[in-house]
């Protein structure tokens, strides 16, 4: 009867119809107690991929995801939380942050993160680079934390969306990764049950980007949009560049200092100006500010002052993590080996290749490449010019931090710079912004 019921939605979405919401549910419900087979599930997705949903559908299939797990309620933290999420980059310390930026400002970031998979890294592992820092909070000491300085960031809950866990295996490898409202809703999903009220999404487009092409990262930003306009949740997305890696270090720990020096005023032009960018989208979304020009400066203001500094640290004890690295960044895991890489021409630098960076730092240890595997939290690279530049023949391009001899990374890590004779055509960082009226 039940399988009749999931033929019967396979059909009607091959065939090109709209299913109503309680449709959507009853799939996602079915499928999450066992009821629906994998096979017709495949199927499903398939269709899906073919046929498209509308941003109801998409949005349907979001919430029917998030009510398959643990959903937490943030009503007992005082005032709007604003989520924020990156669709994956290189080097992309943004979290680290613009989380303790936004707070300084006095506006709650009760943030859940996920760790790094494949190229791309994740702001869990990189805080576990921390000695002692802790991620798996309850809800309630969660909401205690955030509610005493503001500020928490915890690991998002393996009970989180479990229905998105399993359909996203099996789109895994049955070729239904790349469809917009499969990403969308799989996305979305875990920020609803995160239980925001608003979210600012970082959708990365480049080379080491999920949606390398522009067009497709705008695509899926509208479809995510659509999703919190159809829930009525405020939900912004920026396109940003992600065709160099982010900043100048990639590598957990390594980033870990990055974020304490951009906190301190000392960072990298992109790293920090995206920050500010998304912080001050975090603080119009909260009704902190009224506009970005004005959100923009107070973030200005806290990082002259080292407010955000401070309120790093102050995670960092209230997590029971040694804020000590604050001011000693030595006290994180160190690489025994540091390899230097030098330019074999005098040139500026056209491009930086993300994903082969990214590759290239999870082939030192940095990075999983399972769900499982066990990381090094100390190696990583360090890009000591960044695309854009003149460099000449014999100057240092980057320093490979890594636990065992270099032997043909420094040949590939070359291999990832490309140069030009006259000045590249600048990239922009933030592309454009989709708003809930562009969908
Ligand atoms: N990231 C997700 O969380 N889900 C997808 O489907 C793709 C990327
Ligand atoms: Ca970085």
């Amino acid at each position: 009867m039940i399988r009749l019921q999931a033929y019967d939605l396979i059909l009607k979405k091959r065939n090109g119809y709209e299913l109503s919401t309680a449709e959507i549910e009853h799939l996602i419900t079915s499928y999450t107690l066992g009821l629906i087979t994998d096979y017709q599930m495949a199927a499903f997705c398939m269709a899906v991929y073919f046929q498209g949903m509308n941003a109801r559908e998409t949005a349907d299939l979001a919430v029917a995801m998030a009510n398959s797990g643990t959903k937490y309620d943030l009503s007992g933290v005082g005032g709007t939380v604003i989520d924020k999420h990156s669709t994956g980059g290189v080097g992309d310390t943004t979290t680290l942050v613009v989380a303790p930026l936004v707070a300084s400002c006095g506006v709650p970031v009760a943030k859940m993160s996920g760790r790094g998979l494949g190229h791309t890294g994740g702001t869990i592992d990189k805080l576990e680079s921390i000695p002692g820092f802790r991620c798996n909070l309850e809800q309630e000491e969660f909401i205690k934390q955030v509610n005493a300085i503001n500020i928490s960031i915890i690991s998002q809950s393996e009970t989180v969306a479990p229905a998105d866990k399993r359909l996203y295996a099996l789109r895994d490898v049955t070729a239904t990764v790349d469809s917009i409202p499969l990403i969308a809703s799989s996305i979305m999903s875990k920020k609803i049950a995160a239980g925001a009220d608003g979210i600012v999404l970082d959708v990365k487009t480049g080379r080491g980007a999920f949606m390398q092409r522009r067009d497709q990262a705008v695509e899926l930003a509208k479809a995510m949009v659509a999703i919190g306009k159809e829930l009525k949740k405020p939900t912004i997305a920026l396109i940003t560049d992600m065709e160099q890696p982010l900043g100048y270090t990639i590598g957990n720990a390594l980033e870990i200092r990055e974020a304490v020096q951009t906190l301190a005023g000392e960072g990298a032009w992109d790293l920090t100006e995206l920050c500010l960018q998304i912080g001050a989208e975090m603080l119009v979304l909260a009704g902190r500010s009224q506009t970005h020009e004005e959100a923009y400066q107070v973030l200005q203001e806290k990082l002259k002052s080292k407010a955000g500094l401070l309120k790093l640290r102050e995670l960092i004890r209230s997590q029971v993590g040694n804020p000590d690295v604050v001011d000693d960044p030595s006290l994180l895991p160190q690489a025994h080996y540091l390899t230097e890489v030098r330019s074999e021409r005098s040139g500026y630098i056209k491009s930086i290749d993300a994903l082969m960076i990214g590759r290239l730092v999870m082939q030192l240890g940095a990075g999983r490449r399972t769900k499982d595997s066990a990381i090094d939290l100390s190696v990583g690279i360090e890009l000591k010019q960044k695309a854009g530049a003149y460099v000449q023949q014999n100057q240092v391009l980057a320093v490979i931090h890594s636990n065992r001899p270099i032997s043909a990374e420094s040949g590939a890590l070359l291999g990832c710079f490309q140069f030009s004779q006259s000045p590249p055509r600048f990239r922009p960082l933030v592309w454009e912004k989709i708003t809930p009226e562009d969908v």
